[in-house]
């Protein structure tokens, strides 16, 4: 595996290098300012995009605009989906944490969220993010105390871990890909940006999610565009709205 390049704008030790270190293989690089890529300023990390786009992941925004919404669970389509009232779910892995969106809302349901990640440009984003977010006293108590982060897939962290698993009562899987009727919307035009240069569409979908579905989970809830046909067949009930459809699917065994 090829080491994750990142321009450093100054020479100085920056907090964020050790922590990047410790995710994956990193290989920091000073000189000549690159057209696009990974650079870590005195801040944050940020993605230039190739049309000169600059994005980072903003979570305190994110986390505030959650938390202002004030939302009713019992409408809530993924919260529904997720069984957070009648099954009593408080616990969620997100295999697929992105932008981390999502991730905040499962948290600002009050749920405790493992998330995953395994494209190494967009975890050292979510990392830069994470780090940010300890500015804003409610956002990082929350983490401390209900979020952790893995860089790599689920099914790595069940492997690895396979002796002490504290298995969720939940889990959600977003993965992308295209289709005629999927259009990111909860995504900016910026964002969309990053996921097609350095995601493009998770072809193993289907596949990954067969291998999740024989995981000791008891709900496990996939999001779709309205009009896409079912990642597998086997469907337990689905939660549609006007432009997001959540299929759950009921593992009777747990
Ligand atoms: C559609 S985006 C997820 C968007 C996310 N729900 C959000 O709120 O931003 C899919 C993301 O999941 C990651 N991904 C896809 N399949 C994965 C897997 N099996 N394990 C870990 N990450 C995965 C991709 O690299 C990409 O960043």
């Amino acid at each position: 595996m090829t080491a994750l390049k990142i321009f450093i704008e100054s020479e100085q030790e920056h907090p964020l290098m050790e922590i990047l270190n410790n995710i994956c293989e990193v290989e920091f690089y000073s000189g000549e300012m690159p057209d696009k890529g990974l650079i870590l300023s005195n801040d944050e990390l940020c993605y230039i995009s190739s049309t000169s786009q600059r994005i980072t992941f903003d979570w305190p925004n994110q986390w505030n605009y959650h938390v202002r919404k004030k939302y009713s669970l019992k409408k809530e389509l993924l919260a529904k989906a997720l069984g957070i009232s009648k099954s009593g779910t408080s616990s969620v892995w997100d295999a697929t944490c992105g932008t981390g969106k999502d991730s905040l809302l499962m948290l600002s349901y009050g749920l405790k969220v493992r998330a995953f990640e395994r494209q190494e440009v967009v975890a050292s984003l979510l990392v830069s993010a994470i780090s940010s977010s300890m500015i804003d006293e409610d956002l990082s108590s929350v983490l401390k105390e209900r979020f952790s982060f893995e860089f790599g897939t689920v099914l790595d962290y069940v492997k690895i871990n396979s002796e002490s698993i504290d298995w969720p009562d939940s889990l959600y899987y977003d993965p992308m890909f295209t289709d005629a009727g999927r259009k990111k919307k909860a995504l900016s035009r910026k964002e969309m940006e990053i996921f097609k240069e350095v995601v493009g569409d998770d072809e193993d979908s289907a596949d990954f999610l067969e291998s999740l579905l024989k995981l000791p989970i008891k709900r496990i809830v996939v999001k779709r565009h309205p009009n896409s046909p079912e990642l597998l067949k086997g469907v337990t009930a689905s939660y549609k709205g006007k432009s997001v459809r959540y299929d759950l699917y009921c593992n009777p065994k747990v």
